[in-house]
């Protein structure tokens, strides 16, 4: 019988029984996280780390944020679960003021990104039958090249990364992709059977990707000369991360459909919804879609408190704020041991020179300075730390960057 009483006491002791017990999905970090508490995490051996990942944006507000521990905790005491079944005292509210904030007349609340996105595709397709007229069967969306929008088996059909994508046909049929960023290519692709376009405000996966200012403006007026649903995913990119309430919001674009997830749980519990009009949203009647835990009253309780505080305005602000020293700082690396930095608010892609260093070592490198962060596709790395950092905070994540380049470049 395993002694299930004794758990290990070292970081080796707990990733030799995660190996052994837990399936290989992700190649982590060698750092087994114990407590946290907003920018900072601490490990089972007691060595502190700044978390410049922030959960991939799931932590916004930075870890067990007081006012949404707070909400956690109240609701815990209240109710957690009704199922849709009933209705409960949480998620209208939650609605309501999550679609204010966004600027929609409604919302369909989910659990994970990959659902919302889901969600989306499901309504975009039903938009085109009910009301575009788009015979049975037909429904075509237009989707980027370099696209992450979560693991299910349709979402990973339109995924051009092999390693999302290869081994889990069938695929399901219906998406074409285009180079992003290229109104040509989507005008081009545009059949009329085309419901929607399915778009990263800023490709998150791929390494912080900002397209050229004006396609999403122009992507804009496309699909609404062209009677198509524009999907805005902004499950990464939204709720305050790049200094707008949603990365559209910097152009003064609004999506037909916005996504939304990570941060909408407070990093304390599963949130994601999808946010559209009555227009849009009215093809949805009861039973044709669901989900068990969707706007459970925990969840709601906790995304309200996450819209509560994006209502002020404050962590949008911040992240507005800290872009120009978080500009500066990664700029001044540019040659030195880095290539090119692309930033939006508190959000960074950082390509380092392919010759100095794997992305996967610079962050091996960065951890054992004591800050987190993730690499993507070789050689870049994403720094997106909570938007509740401060200052010198962040001059620490990018000073310990530039000690490890000089570190590499030395030896
Ligand atoms: C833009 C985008 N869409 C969807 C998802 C999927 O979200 P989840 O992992 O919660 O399913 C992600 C996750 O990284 C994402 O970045």
């Amino acid at each position: 019988m395993t002694d299930t009483t004794s758990l290990p006491q070292t970081n080796a002791a707990f990733i030799e029984l995660e190996d052994r017990v837990a399936a290989h999905n992700y190649s982590p970090l060698p750092v087994v996280v114990a407590e946290a508490e907003g920018v900072w995490v601490t490990d089972v051996e007691g060595n502190r780390y700044l978390d410049a990942l922030a959960g991939y944006s799931a932590l916004n507000f930075g870890h067990r944020h007081p006012d949404l521990v707070a909400a956690a905790k109240a609701q815990l005491d209240r109710s957690t679960l009704t199922s849709r079944a009933f209705h409960n005292d949480q998620l209208g509210p939650f609605c309501r003021d999550l679609a204010e904030l966004v600027g929609k007349d409604q919302i369909l609340p989910m659990n994970t990104g990959a659902e919302a996105v889901e969600t989306a595709i499901k309504l975009a397709r039903k938009w085109g039958y009910r009301v575009k007229g788009v015979e049975q069967g037909k429904a075509h969306i237009i989707v980027m090249d370099g696209n992450f929008h979560g693991r299910t088996t349709t979402i990973i059909s339109f995924s051009d990364d092999p390693e999302a994508h290869d081994d889990y046909g069938p695929y399901t049929p219906g998406f074409t992709a285009v180079p992003y960023g290229d109104l040509a290519a989507i005008e081009s692709a545009i059949t009329d059977d085309t419901v929607a376009v399915l778009v990263e405000p800023i490709q998150g996966e791929q390494g912080v990707q900002i397209p050229k200012e004006g396609f999403l403006p122009g992507l804009r007026e496309l699909c609404t000369d062209r009677n198509v649903l524009m999907i805005a995913d902004e499950i990464q990119s939204g709720l305050g991360r790049t200094g707008t309430t949603l990365a559209c919001g910097y152009e003064g674009v609004e999506a037909d459909i916005y996504t939304l997830g990570k941060a909408l749980g407070g990093g304390i519990v599963p949130v994601s919804a999808v946010a559209a009009n009555e227009d849009v949203m009215g093809v949805i009647t009861p039973g044709t879609h669901g989900s068990t835990f969707g706007g459970n009253p925990l969840a709601a309780a906790v995304g309200h408190a996450v819209v509560k505080m994006l209502q002020t305005g404050e962590p949008q602000q911040r992240a507005a704020d800290l872009e120009a020293t978080f500009r500066d700082g990664l700029e001044a690396l540019i040659g030195k041991g880095v290539d090119s930095v692309r930033v939006r608010g508190l959000w960074a892609g950082i390509d380092i020179d392919p010759a100095l260093m794997s992305g996967k070592d610079a962050c091996k490198g960065l951890a054992k300075k004591g800050v987190l962060a993730k690499d993507t596709h070789g050689s870049t790395i994403r720094l997106a730390p909570p938007l509740t950092i401060t200052e010198e905070e962040l001059r620490q994540v990018i000073d310990a960057l530039a000690a490890v380049l000089s570190e590499a470049s030395d030896s």
